[in-house]
């Protein structure tokens, strides 16, 4: 069965075609390239001995979209990744958000009505519950008001897919929220490429420890948790691109009662920043230099899943550890020095 994958050369999106790859699934990789790196395509092949069909569009190009849909109008279902995701740059450039995000979700729905395929997996994240006031943090836990644009176009885009959902009930949908995905390919093929400074914790602790920046700032210690640092749910991102697979494969299968169903992909577990780093410096026998430094505007308290949904429906169950996770990111920290 053919399925099209669109940012399926970033890092999620990477991972996943991986796992329907394995699964014997034909894959259609679509991505303009603007934030990952064709790479992803070798490290595809030499994982899996397979190698997806590949068209560099950009998904605004509603043209563009049209055609390789058209061409391949015979896939039983599109995984969409496809979007800016940076928070701070979110902030700086809202309207760069709205048009590519929304344009491109837009296009990719007007394209599936097109050509009726049936299935529709939507990347979402944990950040559409903006502050939530209640943990962990389950897939009827009250949607608050977006902490940032990036947070916003997934709320809308989730809008968007229910909308088009109640006038168009032929197509399935589910929407993955994702928390916060980290790690890499064990095989240290695949990875997160960040193309400049990362904002995010891990791919900061890495290029701290290997020398590419002088020294993690932690932000703040002083809020009300165990240690003072901020909690967050650390997923490896092998577990959640195979939670894409179990989920396209779910609505292939029927099993869906609604036609849009939305599940949590998290560990269910809170691990502090300073937890975090204590991981890093256990599997990777690296002393981390960083200080205490004051709170980053934004940051919520402490956020963590209620995974029972996914575990329950898709049969969804995290294979790999939070220490899993610090050591493949620290050997993808390591082939990148050689690769790029
Ligand atoms: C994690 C923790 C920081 C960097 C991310 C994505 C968002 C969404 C959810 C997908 C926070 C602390 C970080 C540093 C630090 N994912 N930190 N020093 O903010 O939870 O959001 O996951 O949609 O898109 O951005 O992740 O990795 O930025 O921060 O102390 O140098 O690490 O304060 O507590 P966040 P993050």
């Amino acid at each position: 069965m053919k399925v099209i994958v669109t940012g399926g050369t970033g890092y999620i999106g990477s991972h996943t075609i991986v796992d329907l790859l394995n699964h014997n699934f034909e894959v259609v990789c679509i991505d303009n390239l603007s934030r990952s790196k064709k790479y992803a395509l070798e490290g595809i092949e030499q994982i899996t001995g397979k190698k997806p069909i590949f068209y560099q569009i950009d998904l605004c190009d509603k043209e563009a979209v049209s055609k390789v849909f058209q061409e391949h109008k015979d896939a039983i279902g599109i995984i969409h990744f496809a979007a800016l995701k940076s928070v701070p740059e979110s902030v700086e450039q809202p309207l760069l958000y709205y048009a590519n995000n929304i344009n491109s979700l837009v296009n990719v729905l007007q394209a599936i009505h097109t050509y009726q395929i049936p299935n529709f997996v939507f990347s979402s994240s944990c950040s559409v519950y903006g502050n939530a006031d209640t943990l962990p943090v389950t897939e009827t836990t009250t949607i608050q008001t977006a902490e940032s644009p990036y947070a916003h176009t997934k709320q809308i885009g989730e809008d968007i897919i229910y909308n088009f959902s109640k006038a168009h009930p032929f197509h399935q949908n589910i929407l993955l929220r994702y928390f916060n995905p980290v790690g890499a390919h064990p095989s240290a093929l695949i990875g997160e490429i960040p193309l400049e400074k990362p904002n995010n914790l891990v791919p900061y602790i890495t290029q701290t420890a290997i020398g590419k920046l002088q020294q993690l700032t932690v932000f703040g210690n002083d809020y009300n948790t165990r240690d003072g640092s901020n909690i967050r749910d650390y997923i490896h991102v092998c577990d959640i691109a195979h939670a894409h697979t179990l989920a396209l494969q779910y609505l292939i299968d029927k099993k869906n009662a609604t036609t849009v169903e939305v599940f949590n992909l998290g560990t269910g577990k809170g691990v502090s920043v300073l937890e975090a780093i204590a991981a890093f410096e256990k599997v990777s026998n690296q002393k981390l230099n960083y200080i205490i430094g004051p709170r980053r505007a934004g940051d919520v308290v402490a956020v963590y899943a209620d995974k029972t949904k996914a575990s329950t429906h898709l049969d969804w169950h995290c294979q790999y550890t939070l220490e899993d996770a610090m050591l493949s990111a620290w050997k993808w920290e390591l082939k990148m020095q050689e690769l790029f």
